[in-house]
């Protein structure tokens, strides 16, 4: 019966309104009140509290045709499109619903009726699973509707438990498959051949009995209940005759108008399946009140948008071209969805606004991509370029990934979701800290610094915030900004990291949880516990211990400096450096990876310089002076007229405003933790000092102990009982080769000798064990070689599968084919196999039948060869 995508809409909602269902328009995409959701993504979403028993309505059967999408979120098939016959990113979901009403028995019984008898589909192409432990299912299926049991199989809870989302209704379900004929690669549901093309869900059903907590407990729903899905481009698929959902009438005409709009007449292009695709859920989802943007559902539709505009601008379109598609779709949809004609115009305003916005770097961004990609060394492109791509020119993580897979590539993700939170930081840093409370600065205030010599201080308040605004009183229990007009508080600069501690302040206190600077004022952010006003007088305290090891940490930096100056060249500047109370970082020009006896070298002498005990000490004086006294001054550095000099004896001289040690015997020890390369030409040690420096020796010493006592010999010799050890398993490695070299050549030999002679011709027939499957070819390959003339059949049983192979020497391909042999055999094993006349393979899924296919493979070259 040849229908088209609206007939079968229609045929589907009269046969079920005939059954006594409610009528029910298709819902919005976007689930109403559901936070559990992105979209609607199947055609129970609607009901769902109704199956929860959370809403009762007026019927307790319904039938609706609901739009879903799988773009984001639990069912998401976004990166499919366009690669496969029949995913798309929006799809029609015709079911049927029982909401306590019937159960298993009627949902089968309506199922096979609209399928056999409505749509004269023929039986015999139809096959079902149920649910492995589901009796009751397969006994409906088997003796009442009278389905073959040979195509009926039971399959675990992956493809035969639904569920909605992590929470929420689900169960059991049993699905319907349609054979779309041999000439068709693929195998019947729950065979190893099942993800080919030829046996295609059609239907679902779901027997829904449970409520799925957030702990994975199953709760049972009042009453059982059932939701059905079967796609209608599916369907329609079938009845069109044709393979893929492409071909059907609905998508042929969206193909067809983008193939025209875009001016390319290669309808078969990929590109223009996924446009048709696109064009979709991108309309309905604006229709749905969606507009592209950065985030949650508007950020899905941005990556559908700009994908549809990449393959466009593949297929060579000029200009915008997107959204002109969508007169085409309400001519195809528009009488089903009267949404979609009402909002056209909506539609095409900001499809095409996107469209421009992302032309616009659409370019740029392919030929920086491309320049990568020449010099790109491996198969996975760095995050940082994927996130360079996403960030200048926007393109959507996905989008890139897309690329990347037609050239046979994958991208870092992980390293993208990195370069994409350090930026999220920076931003964070920069709203909270940066221009705008500079701009709201009153007053002209700079604060007086008492840190070098103290930890604590009288003051008074000069300017609050709250919320980014400036406000004359900070109530208590809230979060805000204090400006003191002194404070031995360090504002974060030159790498140090700022001071923590609290302000006590009318008997109550302000816990500073970061100081920063606003302009020249020292601002203290954190949480106040009582109320705070402009005027109030403060004593400030600095969270003294976390200081402490601060500055151990920065004077350790400043030592570590020099030292690389030292020991490494003059040519080390400092590139960035981070001091905090747990480590310091310090980055730092240098062409190649510093040696471990050069780390070292460096460890030494700052140990040395350490208990040398130097003194510290710190003067201001002109720029002019401390230059020509040679203290070292970052390049490119802005400084004031006056700088302070932070000498520590004689060993390091430089410009610093941080706070320090008073004598570097204060730092109590140095260790490196790492070192690496950290951009071309810059390099990064981390290290820790002082209790963190025990903690660091302590912990390795302890691995060292546990690594001495499993090898049962003292630290001391660790690495010669390890050397041992390799040296051991290497010659054990190097007998076992041996050995197995032997046992296979006398393998080979024995199958040789125990050749059969069939009308003349060698054959080896066997059953191999022990082998790994891969190595089945270069046995075939050997036996061959060694027969000279002669067929070889192989098979391999392991826990749930088999493998066979067949090769035949070249001068008998005109006899014997090898795969007409190997697939004979699969047969008997409920596999199917293929490749070329001279070596086939196949897989199989029953390995008790093995004796079986190797004789069936004898009974066919004996036919072959007589
Ligand atoms: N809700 C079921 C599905 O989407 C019918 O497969």
């Amino acid at each position: 019966m040849q229908m088209t995508s609206a007939e079968i809409r229609e045929a589907f909602l009269a046969f079920f309104a005939e059954k006594g269902h409610q009528r029910v328009p298709s819902a919005s995409l976007i689930p109403g009140n559901d936070p559990t959701l992105l979209f609607t993504n199947a055609g129970m979403v609607p009901f769902k509290d109704v199956f929860l028993g959370d809403e009762q309505r007026d019927y307790s059967r319904a039938t609706s045709s609901q739009r879903c999408l799988r773009a984001g979120g639990k069912h998401n098939d976004l990166e499919n499109v366009g690669y496969t016959a029949r995913h798309h990113t929006f799809f029609e979901m015709l079911g049927n619903f029982s909401f306590g009403d019937y159960f298993k028995r009627e949902a089968i019984q309506y199922a096979w009726e609209y399928l056999t008898d409505v749509l004269q589909l023929p039986k015999e192409k139809l096959w079902v699973t149920v649910f492995t432990e589901d009796d009751e299912a397969y006994d409906i299926w088997a003796k009442e509707i009278g389905v073959p049991t040979d195509r009926i199989s039971r399959i675990g809870a992956k493809d035969n438990f639904w569920a909605m989302g992590d929470t929420g209704p689900c169960g059991p379900c049993s699905e319907i498959f349609y054979d779309h004929g041999e000439e068709i690669w693929g195998g019947p549901p729950g065979t190893p051949e099942e993800d080919g093309d030829r046996y295609i869900e059609i239907w679902n059903l779901v027997f829904m009995q449970y409520n799925r907590q957030a702990d994975g407990t199953l709760l049972p729903l009042p009453k059982p209940s059932v939701d059905t899905g079967m796609g209608l481009e599916r369907i329609a698929a079938v009845l069109q005759h044709v393979h893929s959902n492409y071909e059907i009438d609905l998508f042929q005409a969206l193909i067809k108008s983008a193939a025209s709009i875009i001016g390319t007449d290669d309808l078969d292009n990929k590109s223009l399946r996924v446009i048709a695709d696109h064009i979709r859920s991108c309309s309905f989802l604006i229709a749905d009140g969606v507009q592209p943007s950065n985030e949650g559902r508007g950020y899905v539709l941005r990556r559908i948008i700009r994908r549809a505009v990449r393959h466009g601008s593949m297929l060579g379109a000029r200009g915008t071209f997107f959204y002109k598609l969508v007169a085409s779709l309400v001519e195809q949809m528009g009488d089903a969805y009267p949404e979609l004609k009402d909002k056209q115009k909506v539609i095409e305003q900001a499809l095409q606004r996107e469209e421009e916005q992302f032309g616009k770097t659409l370019e740029r961004g392919l030929n920086i991509l491309n320049e990568a990609l020449t010099e790109l060394d491996g198969t996975v492109l760095p995050g940082e370029l994927v996130f360079k791509l996403y960030d200048t020119f926007g393109f959507p993580m996905d989008l890139t990934a897309d690329m990347a897979r037609e050239k046979g590539l994958t991208i870092d993700e992980a390293g993208f979701n990195e370069a994409m939170e350090a930026q999220r930081q920076r931003a964070q840093q920069a709203s909270n800290f940066g221009v705008d409370y500079n701009e709201r600065l009153k007053s002209n205030q700079k604060s007086e610094f008492l840190g070098y010599t103290d930890v604590t201080g009288e003051s008074e308040i000069v300017e609050l915030f709250a919320n980014g605004e400036a406000v004359s009183e900070l109530p208590a229990e809230s979060k805000g900004i204090v400006v003191l007009t002194r404070t031995p508080f360090y504002a974060e600069s030159g790498g140090q990291i700022g001071d923590t501690g609290k302000l006590i302040v009318n008997g109550g206190e302000f816990l500073v949880e970061d100081t920063q600077y606003i302009g020249k004022a020292i601002a203290h952010h954190g949480q106040a516990a009582a109320t705070l006003k402009v005027g109030d007088k403060v004593a400030a305290h600095v969270d003294s211990h976390r200081r402490e090891a601060v500055k151990r940490n920065h004077s350790a930096t400043h030592l570590l400096h020099a030292a690389l100056r030292n020991l490494l060249g003059e040519h080390v500047t400092q590139k960035g450096s981070l001091v905090t109370a747990e480590r310091l970082r310090f980055d730092f020009s240098h062409f190649e990876s510093v040696t471990a006896e050069q780390l070292d070298a460096i460890e030494r002498q700052v140990n040395e310089e350490i208990y040398n005990n130097l003194q510290v000490s710190a003067a201001v004086m002109p720029i002019e002076e401390a230059k020509k006294a040679g203290a070292m001054a970052l390049f490119g550095e802005k400084y004031d007229d006056d700088v302070r000099v932070l000498r520590m004896g004689d060993f390091s001289m430089e410009l610093c405003g941080g706070t320090h040690v008073r004598q570097t015997g204060d730092i109590g020890a140095f260790r490196i933790i790492s070192e690496a390369g950290i951009a071309s030409g810059v390099r990064r040690i981390e290290a820790v000092t002082g209790a963190g420096a025990v903690q660091f020796t302590l912990q390795q010493q302890q691995q060292l102990r546990h690594a001495a006592s499993l090898l049962k010999t003292d630290a001391m010799h660790v690495a010669e009982r390890v050397q041992q050890q390799i040296d051991r398993s290497r010659q054990l490695e190097r007998t076992i080769d041996e050995l197995s070299q032997k046992i296979a050549a006398q393998a080979g030999s024995d199958l040789i000798g125990n050749a059969l002679d069939i009308h003349g011709v060698k054959v080896v027939i066997a059953e191999v064990a022990g082998v790994e499957a891969k190595a089945l070819r270069s046995m075939v390959d050997d036996l061959k070689n060694q027969l000279q003339s002669g067929v070889v059949v192989l098979g391999l049983a392991a826990e749930d599968k088999v493998s066979l192979i067949v090769g035949v020497t070249n001068d008998l391909t005109g006899r014997v084919k090898a795969g007409e042999v190997v697939n004979v055999a699969a047969a008997e094993v409920g596999g199917k196999g293929g490749g070329r006349p001279d070596l086939a393979q196949a897989g199989g899924a029953d390995p008790t039948k093995l004796d079986n296919a190797l004789s069936a493979a004898k009974t066919k070259l004996e036919a072959l060869l007589r």
